[in-house]
């Protein structure tokens, strides 16, 4: 059985590729060389006081998340608090912490990063997405790499039986979400459920990111966010793809998450139709 995609080879190759072609200006360039900071200073990111320790250190956690798609979340924190967007941050499908971290980093005063995923509860891990889930280690790395780990919320359970008067009753303060990853079980009928589920709950403005759309070995997941795409039409529209998640928007904030990439002048993008708007994709391997 392949367990998410398998091996960390291909982080590795990924990371392989990047050094051997990116330029030495640039700032995704200096990202793969482990210099968040710098590539934040050059496009006046605010960095979470964390961000740049977990940046370093997260070889060390286990999981399948691109550390280099940090630059991307503060690009995107950055738009929202340009243009007053306010809200919780959630994940559907956390594993160990490493793709939940950078967006509990994020959680501002009065704002709450909320934990979905069924644990230990084997049951529900219905295509054995990742494996049996440790609720201990994905608490301890929390504690460990993000000083404000009391914004923290979690749902223990099938995230296929929840629902978004579920995930915002638990956040206790009133906000949707303003940045939701969906990376849990990747069988279609469950990615459906979760992006309706975390679509329900975005504030205006808020971003989607879905884990696996184009990997092969999960099919399911390309398979809910089309029949999404299709049952709510004109509802989402994707503005990114990047370093394995496709990120989605409102229409009209899709395009505005676009031009504020594009603006960024960002090496090795590409801008291809998709859902029929125009999608940047960032291809460290050009
Ligand atoms: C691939 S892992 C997530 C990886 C993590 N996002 C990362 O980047 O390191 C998938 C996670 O989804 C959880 N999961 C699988 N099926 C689920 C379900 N039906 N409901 C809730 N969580 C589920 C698993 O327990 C596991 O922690």
């Amino acid at each position: 059985m392949v367990v998410k995609y398998g091996t960390g080879a291909f982080v590795l190759l990924h990371i392989f590729y990047s050094f051997q072609t990116c330029s030495a200006s640039a700032p995704l360039d200096k990202i793969s060389k482990i210099n968040l900071k710098e590539a934040t200073r050059s496009l006046n990111l605010a960095m979470p006081s964390d961000a740049e320790k977990f940046y370093k250190e997260a070889d060390k956690v286990d999981g399948w998340f691109d550390k280099r798609l940090m630059f991307f979340y503060l690009l995107i924190d950055k738009f929202q608090e340009e243009n007053g967007i306010v809200g919780n941050l959630g994940e559907i499908g956390v594993w160990q912490g490493k793709s939940f971290i950078p967006l509990l980093q994020l959680a501002k005063k009065h704002e709450c990063a909320l934990a979905v995923d069924c644990f230990e509860a084997y049951e529900f891990n219905r295509d054995n997405s990742g494996g049996v889930c440790n609720y201990q280690g994905f608490n301890n790395n929390v504690k460990k790499y993000c000083s404000n780990h009391d914004r923290l919320k979690i749902e223990k359970g099938d995230s296929a039986k929840l629902s978004p008067e579920v995930y915002l009753r638990k956040v206790e303060n009133g906000k949707g979400f303003r940045m939701f990853s969906i990376d849990g079980c990747h069988e279609g009928d469950t990615t459906l459920i979760d992006m309706e589920n975390a679509y329900k709950c975005l504030v205006d403005g808020g971003v989607i990111m879905m884990d696996d759309y184009f990997h092969f070995c999960w099919p399911g997941v390309s398979e809910g966010v089309n029949a999404f795409m299709n049952k709510n039409t004109n509802c989402l529209k994707p503005f990114l793809i990047a370093l394995n998640k496709v990120f989605f928007a409102q229409p009209d904030y899709a395009k505005k998450y676009f031009d504020k990439i594009n603006a960024a002048a960002i090496p090795n993008m590409r801008i291809k139709k998709f859902f029929n708007v125009e999608t940047l994709i960032y291809d460290p391997q050009a």
